[in-house]
Order: C-alpha cells, then sequence, then structure tokens
C-alpha cells in the first residue's frame, strides 16, 4: 500500500478512526510531492499510525496461556450459563437407536445464570431484528478472584492450544462412563492470556475468534463480561473492542464449563481449537462475510458471482469502494500467477454500526475445476477482496473457492462437473485418536490420506460442525463433504446434550456454521441433524425440520439440506420437509432377522424402494451404513455363513475380552455387513452412494462393550492401522487397483485341523486359494458377492496364499505364512523428515516380526518407547479398544502385533530424533526423524 495515498479530494474522511491517520498521511503527502524523493523517502509515518491504516490482521494466540480446573471458591453458583437438570440416573450404553425424549427444562426465573449476557453474542445469526437479544447491564463474574485483570495465574499450568485437557487421562475403568470414552471432560476449566494489544490498535475493531471450544464458554477481558458460545463445536466470535485497553495491560480470561452425560461420544475438551485475535479498521469485511457461488460452469468458462457484506463498526456513515480479484492456486494453496479475473470496483454505502452487501459477478476463462480424485483435480481459486475508502486500502479479505458444478439427482444419484460419482463415503467423528480433539493438521491430513487409499470420496462431519482447517484439507484434497450441524434438536438423546439449548440457539449454530463453510467446494449438501427424536412427533416435529432447511436455504440457495433419518417413514411428516432423503440404515432394513419379532426396537424392511416412489423427485443416499464392528487382527470362531449377522457371543463376539472377530460380517443390531450395504446399493442404483459408519475406530460409544475406551465400527482402528474391511471397501472403491487381501492370519497353532474359514477381499472376480501349495478350489464371485470365501479350509501351519483372476486373467495375488516367534522390533515412520514448529508429527509403527521379518500377528509384548535428541513422544496407541493405558504412556502393550508412538520435534529444535522401541526378551528398534524446514 502505498503510505502517501490520501482520498483524490485531499480531505479527510468523515469516519471516526483513521483521521488522525489520514491528515498524517495529508501532511507527508504534501511534503513528500514538495521534497526531493531521496529526501521524501525519509519521511515516514510514525509507526503506531502506519499500523492504523494497515488492513486486517489475523493472529493466531494459541501460545502462552495459562490453564487450570475447577472453579474458585468465591464463583459460588454464578457463573453457570443456565440452570441444568439434575441427572439422576446415567444412561450410558443406550443403545444407539434408542427414542429420543423430551428433556427436562427449567425455568432460571429467580436465580442468577449468565444466559443473558451470552445470548446477545450470536445476535448476528438471528434473521429476525425483534428476535435478537439485548444484553442486561452490569458484568456478571467481574469480582471473581479468577477473572480479575490482576489476578497471580502463575502456579496454573503452561498450555498452548489447540487444548484437549481430558485426553491425558486417567481412563476411567469404573462406572457409567463408555459412552463419553472413559475420560473425563466435564467440569469448569479456565484459560487466561494476556494480549497484546498495542496503542496503534486504538481505534481498531478486535475480534476475538474461536475455532471451537468445549463447551459453554465465557469470555471476559479487563474483568468485563465480553459474551460467549454454549455449543462446543461451533466456530464463534465475540468483539473485544469495547473492552480492550491498546497500549495497556489486556487479560483474557475463558471460562468452559462442559457437562458430563452430554454426548453419545468423546466430545473433547478445554479450547480444542484455534484462537485468533483479528484486528480491522472499524470499516471491514463482515465475519465470514463473502458468499462465492458458479453458476454456469464450463470448459471453456465460468461464472463467479461474489456477495461481499461490509460492516462498518464506526459511528459515521462510510461510502466505500470493493473489488476482488482472483487468483488460481497451487495444489499447496499458494497462488500461481497472476489475477486471473478482476471484478470492477463498486460503491457501497455502509450505514454507522451497519452492514452493507454488495455483489459482483466475472467470468474465468478455461477455469481449472475442482473434483475428486481419482479421475477429477482439486484445483482452487483464491478470491481477494480489497475494500478502499477514500481510495485507500482499508481492508483485505481472502477466500479460497473452487469451481465446479454440482448435482443430486433423484435418479442419477450425485454429479460433480457432470460426471457421475457414486458417494463412496465414511462418517467421521472429531478426534484424532490418541491425541484427543486437540485439533492437529498433520493428524488430519494423515486421516484423510488414509481414507484415500482405500478410495474413499466422501465425509460426513458426524453429528457437528468440524474444525475449519478440516474443511480446508477437504478442499484440498478433494474430498465432497456432507457437512452436519446437530444431533439432536427439541429431544434428547443424553440428558444433557443440545436439546437444552436448542430452543434458543438452533438459528445461530446453523447459520454460523453455512456462513462458515459455504464458500468450500467440498460442501455436497448440508444435514441439520442426526436419527432426531422430532421423526416420532409428526408435524410438530417436520415443523422444526422445515424452518431448519428453510434457515439452510435462506443462508445458501445453492445446496439441498437434509436430516439423517432411521426412523421416519415415507408416509411420516418430516421427511416430506427435506430436500432429498438422507437415510441411515433403513435402506437396507434394519433388524430384519427373525429372531427381533415382536421387538420393541426399530424393525424396518428396506427403505429404499418405498422412498423412491413415494418422492420421485427427491434424491435418496445412506448417511450412515453398516456399523459393522470387528478389532483388528480378532478373529474368533465358528464364522458365520451369513453375509451378514448381528454380534454375540458365538456370532462374532466376546464379551469376556470384550473384542469383535475380523471376519468383517459382523454389526450393531440394527446395522449390515459392508457386504449386504453393496447389495442393497447395486439393487437401487438410483440411491447417490453411501457414508459407512465409520472411517475410523472413534473414542467413546464402545458398542457392543460399554467397559471399553473406544468405538469396533471403524474400517481403520484408532491407532490409524487398517482393519481387514479396509481392503474389502478398497476392492469396491478401487475397483482398478490390483488387489488381494486374506484373511485371517495364519498363526494358529491351537487350530491344527480345525476348520478355519479363509476370506478374500479382491478387485478380481475369481480366484484360487492354497494352502502349502495345495488348491482349495478356485471359486467366482456370484451376484451380490463380494468376497471369495472358503468357508472348510482346515487349519495346517504354513502358507495360505490366493491367485486372483479378473476377465479370466490374472489380477493379483496374496499370501501368508506362519509366522516364527517374535524375535525382534521393526519401526517405520511415515515421515521421516518434519517441521519443527511443535505441531508437525511423525507416526511411528512398531511391528513385532519374528526373525524372517513376518508379522507376529498374535504378538502383545509390552513395548517401551525412548527417544534422544530434540523430541518427544505426543502419545502412543495400539488400536485395542480394551486398553486404558494413558495415551500419554511411554509404554504400550503391543496389539496383535502392533503398536505406534506419535511423535514431534521440539519446537524450534533441529538435529535428529531416534526413536527406539524395546521389549523384553526382542531385539529392539529405532528409527530416526529429521527436521525440515518449516513452512511458511
Ligand atoms: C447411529 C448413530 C450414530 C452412532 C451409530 C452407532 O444410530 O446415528 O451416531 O451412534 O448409530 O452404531
Amino acid at each position: 500500500m502505498n503510505l502517501f495515498s490520501v482520498s483524490p479530494s485531499g480531505t479527510c474522511p468523515p469516519a471516526n478512526v483513521p483521521r488522525p491517520a489520514c491528515r498524517t498521511a495529508m501532511l507527508l503527502a504534501t511534503l513528500a510531492a514538495l521534497l526531493p524523493a531521496t529526501v521524501a523517502a525519509q519521511v515516514r509515518m510514525p509507526d503506531h499510525e502506519r499500523a492504523q491504516l494497515a488492513p486486517r490482521e489475523r493472529l493466531l494466540i494459541n501460545d502462552g496461556w495459562r490453564f487450570t480446573s475447577g472453579d474458585p471458591a468465591d464463583a459460588g453458583e454464578r457463573l453457570a450459563y443456565d440452570l441444568r437438570p439434575v441427572v439422576k440416573y446415567s444412561e450410558d450404553g443406550k443403545a444407539a437407536d434408542a427414542e429420543p425424549v423430551a428433556p427436562e427444562r427449567l425455568a432460571a426465573a429467580g436465580h442468577s445464570v449468565l444466559k443473558p449476557w451470552i445470548l446477545p453474542t450470536g445476535n448476528a445469526f438471528i434473521a429476525d431484528p425483534s428476535k435478537r437479544h439485548v444484553r442486561p447491564a452490569g458484568h456478571p463474574g467481574s469480582d471473581v478472584s479468577y477473572v480479575q485483570p490482576a489476578f497471580d495465574d502463575r502456579a496454573w499450568r503452561q498450555v498452548d492450544l489447540p487444548h484437549d485437557w481430558a485426553i491425558e487421562g486417567p481412563f476411567l475403568p469404573e462406572g457409567p462412563y463408555g459412552g463419553m470414552g472413559r475420560l473425563k471432560s466435564w467440569g469448569p476449566v479456565w484459560y487466561r492470556k494476556a494480549l497484546a494489544i498495542p496503542a496503534a490498535d486504538k481505534g481498531k475493531s478486535l475480534f476475538l475468534d474461536v475455532d471451537g471450544a468445549m463447551s459453554y464458554a465465557t469470555v471476559w477481558l479487563n474483568g468485563k463480561l465480553v459474551g460467549g458460545w454454549p455449543y462446543g463445536y461451533t466456530s464463534w466470535r465475540v468483539d473485544l473492542t469495547p473492552y480492550a485497553n491498546p497500549g495497556g495491560r489486556n487479560q483474557l480470561v475463558i471460562r468452559l464449563d462442559n457437562p458430563g452425560e452430554s454426548a453419545r461420544w468423546y466430545p473433547g475438551s478445554g479450547i480444542y481449537r484455534n484462537v485468533w485475535l483479528t484486528k480491522t479498521q472499524p470499516v471491514h469485511v463482515g465475519q465470514w462475510g463473502t458468499v462465492i457461488t458458479t453458476p454456469q460452469v464450463s470448459k471453456a468458462a465460468a461464472q463467479v458471482r461474489l456477495a461481499v457484506t461490509v460492516d462498518n463498526a464506526g459511528s459515521d456513515a462510510a461510502a466505500v469502494d470493493v473489488g476482488t480479484d482472483i487468483y488460481a492456486l497451487d495444489d499447496a494453496g499458494a497462488r500461481t500467477g497472476g489475477i486471473v479475473a478482476r471484478t470492477a470496483r463498486a460503491r457501497l454505502a455502509v450505514p454507522a454500526g451497519g452492514s452493507s452487501v454488495t455483489q459482483a459477478a466475472v467470468t474465468i476463462d478455461k477455469p481449472r475445476l475442482w473434483g475428486p480424485p481419482p479421475t477429477q483435480q482439486p484445483h482452487r481459486y483464491l478470491a481477494v477482496t480489497t475494500v478502499y475508502r477514500d481510495g485507500r486500502a482499508v481492508d483485505r479479505y481472502e477466500t479460497r473457492f473452487g469451481v465446479r458444478s454440482l448435482r443430486l439427482d433423484a435418479n442419477e444419484g450425485l454429479s460433480v462437473n457432470g460426471e457421475r460419482l457414486p458417494i463412496r463415503g465414511i462418517n467421521a467423528h472429531q478426534d484424532l485418536g490418541a491425541l484427543g480433539t486437540a485439533w492437529n493438521y498433520r493428524a488430519a491430513e494423515r486421516q484423510l490420506e488414509i481414507l484415500a487409499g482405500m478410495g474413499v470420496n466422501a465425509l460426513r462431519m458426524s453429528h457437528y460442525p468440524h474444525a475449519p482447517e478440516l474443511m480446508e484439507l477437504a478442499d484440498r484434497m478433494g474430498f465432497l463433504v456432507f457437512d452436519e450441524v446437530f444431533d439432536a434438536w427439541e429431544r434428547r438423546k443424553t440428558p444433557l446434550d443440545f436439546s437444552l439449548v436448542f430452543p434458543d440457539w438452533h438459528e445461530q449454530d446453523l447459520r454460523s456454521l453455512i456462513r462458515r463453510d459455504r464458500n468450500h467446494p467440498s460442501v455436497m449438501a448440508w444435514s441439520v441433524g442426526n436419527e432426531v427424536g422430532e421423526q416420532y412427533t409428526g408435524k410438530d416435529g417436520a415443523a422444526i425440520g422445515a424452518k431448519l432447511v428453510a434457515i439452510a436455504h435462506a443462508e445458501d440457495p445453492t445446496r439441498l439440506a437434509s436430516s439423517g433419518m432411521n426412523f421416519a417413514k415415507p408416509e411420516m411428516a418430516l421427511p416430506a420437509t427435506l430436500d432429498f432423503i438422507s437415510l441411515n440404515y433403513q435402506g437396507e432394513g434394519i433388524r430384519q432377522d427373525p429372531e427381533f419379532e415382536g421387538t420393541d426396537r426399530i424393525r424396518t424392511p428396506p427403505q429404499f424402494p418405498r422412498f423412491h416412489d413415494r418422492f420421485p423427485d427427491k434424491p435418496v443416499l445412506s448417511s450412515e451404513s453398516a456399523s459393522a464392528f470387528s478389532s483388528r487382527g480378532v478373529y474368533l470362531f465358528p464364522v458365520t455363513r451369513a453375509n451378514s449377522s448381528i454380534t454375540r457371543d458365538g456370532r462374532g463376539g466376546d464379551s469376556v475380552n470384550h473384542q469383535v472377530s475380523a471376519y468383517e460380517l459382523y454389526a450393531v443390531d440394527f446395522g449390515s455387513s459392508a457386504d449386504k450395504v453393496f447389495g442393497s446399493l447395486d439393487q437401487h442404483p438410483f440411491v447417490a452412494g453411501e457414508f459407512v459408519w465409520t472411517g475410523f475406530d472413534y473414542l467413546g460409544e464402545p458398542t457392543p462393550y460399554y467397559t471399553s475406551r473406544s468405538a469396533y465400527t471403524g474400517i481403520v482402528d484408532l491407532a490409524g492401522f487398517p482393519k481387514d474391511r479396509y481392503y474389502l471397501y478398497q476392492s469396491r472403491w478401487r475397483a482398478g487397483l490390483p488387489m488381494a487381501h486374506i484373511l485371517p492370519h495364519w498363526t494358529w497353532p491351537e487350530r491344527q485341523g480345525e476348520v478355519t474359514p479363509v476370506h478374500v477381499f479382491t478387485s478380481a472376480d475369481e480366484g484360487e486359494l492354497f494352502v502349502n501349495g495345495q488348491s482349495q478350489g478356485r471359486r467366482k464371485k456370484g451376484p451380490s458377492e463380494y468376497r471369495l470365501r472358503w468357508d472348510d479350509v482346515v487349519y495346517a501351519p504354513g502358507e495360505v496364499s490366493v491367485v486372483t483372476y479378473r476377465d479370466g486373467k490374472e489380477w493379483a495375488r496374496d499370501r501368508v505364512v506362519t509366522a516364527g516367534a517374535a524375535a525382534r522390533l521393526d519401526l517405520s515412520a511415515d515421515r521421516t523428515a518434519i517441521r519443527n514448529d511443535g505441531s508437525d508429527l511423525s507416526f511411528v509403527t512398531v511391528r513385532v516380526v519374528d526373525d524372517q521379518g513376518n508379522l507376529a500377528p498374535r504378538a502383545n509384548q509390552r513395548v517401551r518407547f525412548e527417544v534422544t535428541g530434540p523430541g518427544e513422544i505426543v502419545a502412543t496407541d495400539n488400536g485395542d479398544p480394551t486398553d486404558l493405558e494413558a495415551f500419554k504412556a511411554p509404554e504400550r502393550r503391543a496389539f496383535n502385533g502392533l503398536a505406534l508412538a506419535i511423535v514431534r520435534f521440539k519446537p524450534g529444535q533441529a538435529g535428529t530424533v531416534t526413536v527406539r522401541a524395546s521389549a523384553d526378551g526382542l531385539k529392539s528398534g529405532t528409527a530416526t526423524l529429521q527436521a525440515a524446514p518449516v513452512r511458511k
């Protein structure tokens, strides 16, 4: 920016803030005109005035926080957001598809609660001005010791964000805590940080942007209550401006108060996502203030439409000019080349204390389209919007977007840029395994890389807003996103879930998610709910559904919205209010086995055709399919001959050791195996595809064994090790990849002479199995068969191998041998060069192997990790749902031959890090990591 630029008329604008700066600029401009260039170059505006003219700054303020848990004695009961019902008995372990019920609602009249002061934080997301909240006078909490600016917090723990305090454990071995992951994630906690707000920030708007904090956040600055946000998954902003003290001390205090019995999964804890301090001029682009759509897309040209909302926090009306430049981005997100399109600058009048919107349209010639690999590439663009006031840039705002067309059709399913793409999706909870919910870019990227290897092209963000950077990753890597906001509306699933605040906050939470995410090309549709209790309440429930869908349309007319239904039938009221039919398990049928006759649980014949007939114009997809169970590397006998079975002792389950068989045929009572779902999808080609429950095991909800810490439904275990099921999905979703995968392992000294079925997951259509060179017969997949199975194989140690064929030609082979005694530890790092920025990670896998290097598939030795050099172990795991050892422990029992250490460099330190793993009686192993340059 030219420091000397002033308004063309040479007068300063009537704005409240930059006036002194402008006057100085005018003076300097005049001087500059009079002086020779060399002298002019030396005439410098004072630093603080130059800073006043700077367009926005967005500062990551993750470092250097203080943390403690529990309220101080002087807080009393005054800091509660609202009264909460007393939970008299735990509902831990309740079936996931139990009917949600009406929550207990308490009137807070007569009690001092903070709700009236918190509600106004969401006003920008309430469309009807008469429904916005007026903040009462005063600053509750300002007399509480922890809130006081001068409080001495040096005894508190020093932490950097993102921070999930509960993930450290210990696990709670006893009691009804399985649903929330056996980790105590509830109770009040406090964070404090002194903010750097220099004198130069005087007159600016200052915002605290919190990507997510679990939950019921209240924010004070300099002892004054600023605001807060209840829902722990939403990204939210509070305006610090009225309470800031530029040039002085600025003490920020945040209290969180996550309730127990508030989630069906591990919700995480703490300020577990990034936190930003955003500084702008009073006239600036509003929060998530750009909307970019691409209504016409062809190979030759794309029309790009932009709407920009400009806020004016000043006390004078402002006239601004708004223009946007568009650049192409490379795969890493950096600009390539010059401007590819530019909007004309548009004049916009913004009233004092108000907002105005300007619209523009441009054409990008020969656009590089965004689409999911491998058939398409996820190209992205960057829109740089500049707001000029009197010719001077007062704000610059960047929006990444993609050019693509997307269509969900009742008969054709999903098309992206005209190409039909079956949805090969998974459901994802937000935890990153042993790292908990503390956002980590690399850990999330690794999860997506593993999923991409299986052929996944879509993610359902079950059942709440996920981290904004995950949306960036989805854009960058080319995953479609089914973006979901709620698991409950007015009726509750757990006693203290979102239903408590739904009446007051549903509009704000839904609008904020859509405003945050609508420019992401990855977002294919909105989900306003999951298996909500309002499926059961006829017209009343449907009215809520209709209201939420209308909000989604108002915020984003370009995408369809639905809600996941495990109960509602075509003739019921709710489905008619939705843009498309989003079915959980109902498509393939629920509890159809005769043994469920007479059950009071949901029991439903296959619903795909019924919905299609009733709503011939509505697209249909499976928002949750399968809910199949398995423990990696555990094989239980006998093996069912069916292609799908519920899980019980003797049928894939082991209620003594709390493990489920990895023959990948067993599911939750209301679910189905992968194979059965494939069959159902193939019979109903109008269905757009499926989102499997789930891609990864996740913390909490350990159905069917609630004494465990984590779920059994993942295709990949909690440590990121693929289960056998991974190869079953890969065989269908990457059908062009020559692959074959044998299960089980072949080390069964106690099964000599016993029937030990061998199954093969392959993208071939035929295969011949050999045990110690002896053919077990050549098999071909029949109709609705998705695996090759030899169910009568008799175990003998040695080698089992398969040769597969496609269209009669050899396609892929696999072999498994009987392992010898465990002899040594074999280490491999997923990345051997990592950045020393304190957040980049290397995932080091330990394999317990015999002296030939074969995996010892049942090894369970205790592995001890040690690090030398400037690194540290962040967490360890093994993927065993029953392992209650704290994730931070530097020792970990191997689970069926594998263990994992997650390692990072100490921030800023260079050199070589050596990770050593040792175990009694085994030769130890090492992995070596180098520091890579920090990415700018
Ligand atoms: C579904 C539910 C999911 C999860 C799953 C477990 O009913 O929507 O959140 O609970 O069951 O199988």
